[in-house]
């Protein structure tokens, strides 16, 4: 007997595993926004973007969560409908922002290729 019921009873515990972990990334996506790309998958620019991330943006804004910090976390921003001002996340609007800043965010003067690296990480959060 334990030979037959010791399987089935496994089999169940995986089927029951599977369930609910479905059902917990149903309910997980239901709520989250949709994932940064992953550091090992980005290109030079974004590697480089990343670092003009760190050096400038950093200590107001986290990049991977929508938590505020001095600004408000940039989790998914371009892939969102509207900033948290209400405007569009195009690079226009972002661009306007990073370079001339906006109330209480400082205008940050960047080069053109820093801009350039950094739009093109902003896109991977
Ligand atoms: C000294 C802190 C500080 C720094 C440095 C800073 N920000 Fe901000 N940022 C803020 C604050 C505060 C806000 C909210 C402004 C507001 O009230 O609309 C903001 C807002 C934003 C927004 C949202 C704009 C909108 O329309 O809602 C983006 C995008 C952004 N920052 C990107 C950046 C990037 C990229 C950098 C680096 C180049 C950067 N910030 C540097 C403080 C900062």
């Amino acid at each position: 007997m334990r030979s037959f019921s010791l399987p089935a009873s496994l089999a169940l515990c995986t089927v029951a595993i599977a369930l609910a972990g479905t059902l917990a990334a149903a309910i997980a996506g239901c709520r989250s926004l949709p994932a940064s790309k992953p550091r090992e998958l980005w290109t030079a620019e974004e590697a480089r973007g990343a670092q003009v991330f760190q050096q400038n943006c950093a200590r107001c804004h986290y990049p991977t969560t929508t938590r505020g910090l001095r600004g408000p976390g940039l989790q998914a921003l371009t892939k969102i409908k509207a900033m948290p001002s209400g405007a569009p996340p195009t690079d226009e609007r972002m661009t306007q922002t990073i370079l001339h800043g906006r109330l209480m965010m400082p205008a940050t003067p960047l080069s053109d290729a820093q801009l350039h690296d950094l739009l093109a990480y902003l896109h991977t959060l």
